[in-house]
């Protein structure tokens, strides 16, 4: 059988690799419910796709669907994306919505949804029922666990000689939202006994290991631990690299604000010890602070991973500050939105409509995103290399009044100044090549190159050019000479080369 894709750290770095060979994601998740029609996505999705220049995308598979009576199965649908996404050319990381979907049970098929008594809620203090199935509820884990095999079964059979799936994403934003634990019978046992071994910090009761925030990692515990049961059952059909994403902590800072029992960053220990069949946790960042964020997830050897983004311009170019951060995917969220066509005739009946509905069409961010993923696709090689041997600097504007910052790379200082321009935040990476050699691609952002403090020999340009790369090799455009010889970025996505020397 062909290798299949793998998520594994090479000379220190995380990476994906997929049909032998590093390869980042340059993708986009569509919206929940589109995948839940193949003609929808023949007529209102994959045309739109088409000019973004992804090489995947981040589709759903649902439960309710492809289990609509227990134990009978149907696939017609997600063989239909299969087909679909190949013609494409394009990759799918697959959205398990099984049990959990943003805290919520609504994915589940009518079945489970009726059989409560089998299928029990997770409850409230006041012993109400909230709109997720407990996970402390045995039966509905092995059921879903049971789907899920089954779906893993199908997709090696039909997919694994040509892998056009290449990931699995395990449930949805999973906790429980609104509540800061789950009240039912069993969790009400499992929070009374002692804390399993397995969990970080473990020394009796939740209370005496975890103190106020206990609540949180029973929560944490639970999801993390039905979770591995999913994954395993599913890996031992297909193995394919799976992974989970959070709802971030963020204002009110009131567990249940979010869903409690949520990969947030803080809490990957407990995931990497009780779902240790989980590749990793990734982060939904619709947060103005993209870079806290990444750093957040990059500080618990845990591979950075996007798999929801925001859709608004000021932000796109947070694209490229996430691959010189060296994630293996950036992936806005509902970008089929990005090009419609607001006034189109329709081959459907109600497709004009449809689009109508999109009230979120962003062309601006449609184009840089294309711009950006072309050029990432360009550099790739080259920046795998980098990455890998630590040459790589990211940038970002991370308020909107900081008014640059400064590179140190070797014996170079480079002073980056932040334009206050409208359109996308200033941001990017630079590559150090050596001996005064640098690649800096970004946007809206010009700069100047110094030596070292206590250096005072100036700091001049032998060249510098602007390009493309193909390949991993850079394109020479314009050579920028005379009063034209500036680093300056513009607000699309753009690299520049540039050699320099020390006068003596
Ligand atoms: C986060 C969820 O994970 C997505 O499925 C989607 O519902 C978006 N929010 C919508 O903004």
């Amino acid at each position: 059988m062909k290798e299949l894709p793998r998520i594994e750290k090479t000379d220190g770095r995380w990476q994906l690799t997929v049909d032998g060979r590093p390869m980042l994601l340059f993708s986009g998740e569509i919206h929940n419910s589109s995948a839940s029609s193949a003609e929808y996505m023949e007529e209102c999705v994959w045309p739109y796709l088409r000019p973004l220049n992804m090489n995947a995308v981040i589709a759903p598979v649902y439960w309710q669907l492809i289990e609509p009576r227990e134990g009978e199965f149907d696939f017609e649908l997600l063989d239909a994306l299969i087909d679909q996404a190949r013609r494409e050319s394009m990759r799918l990381a697959l959205l398990w919505f099984g049990l959990w979907k943003n805290g919520e049970s609504t994915y589940v098929p009518d079945w489970v949804k009726r059989d409560q008594r089998r299928f029990f809620w997770a409850r409230d203090s006041y012993g109400r029922p909230i709109y997720t199935i407990s996970p402390f509820c045995d039966a509905a884990i092995e059921a879903d666990a049971r789907a899920f095999a089954r779906l893993m079964r199908h997709i090696r059979e039909r997919d694994q000689d040509e892998q056009t799936v290449i990931m699995i994403q395990l449930e949805n934003e999973i906790g429980t939202l609104g509540i800061e634990r789950d009240f039912s019978d069993a969790a009400q046992r499992m929070f009374e006994g002692a804390v399993p071994a397995v969990m970080p910090g473990a020394h009796g009761t939740w209370a005496e290991s975890y103190g106020e925030e206990a609540p949180t990692y029973l929560m944490e515990y639970a999801y993390a631990a039905a979770v591995e049961r999913i994954a395993r059952a599913g890996q031992a059909e297909y193995a394919l690299p799976m992974y989970v994403n959070a709802w971030l902590e963020q204002f009110p800072w009131r567990p249940g604000a979010w869903p409690c029992g949520c990969p947030v960053a803080r809490f990957i220990p407990v995931w990497q010890a009780c779902a240790p069949s989980v590749a990793f946790s990734a982060p939904d960042i619709y947060v103005t602070d993209f870079a806290g964020v990444c750093e957040d997830y990059t500080a618990h050897d845990n591979p950075l991973f996007i798999p929801e983004h925001r859709q608004d311009l000021r932000h796109m170019s947070d694209v490229l500050y996430a691959y010189g951060k060296g994630a293996l995917c950036f992936a806005p969220f509902g970008l089929e939105d990005f090009f419609t066509p607001l006034s189109e005739n329709a081959p459907l009946d109600n497709r004009a409509q449809i689009l109508a509905n999109r009230k979120t069409a962003c062309p601006e961010s449609g184009a840089y995103l294309a711009g950006a993923y072309k050029l990432m696709a360009g550099i790739e090689p080259l920046l795998h290399r980098a990455l890998r041997e630590g040459r790589v600097y990211p940038f970002i504007r991370r308020t909107e009044h900081e008014p640059g910052c400064e590179l140190k790379m070797g014996e170079y200082r480079l002073r980056l100044n932040f334009k206050d321009a409208e359109g996308p935040r200033s941001a990017g990476f630079v590559i150090d090549n050596g001996g005064g050699d640098f690649f800096i691609v970004g946007s809206n952002v010009n700069g100047a190159f110094f030596g070292l403090y206590d250096d005072p020999r100036p700091v001049r340009a032998l060249a510098i050019e602007e390009g493309t790369f193909e390949n991993g090799v850079w394109q020479r455009g314009r050579l920028l000479n005379g009063d034209e010889a500036g680093l300056y970025l513009s607000a699309m996505p753009e690299a520049i080369h540039v050699r320099l020397f020390y006068q003596m």
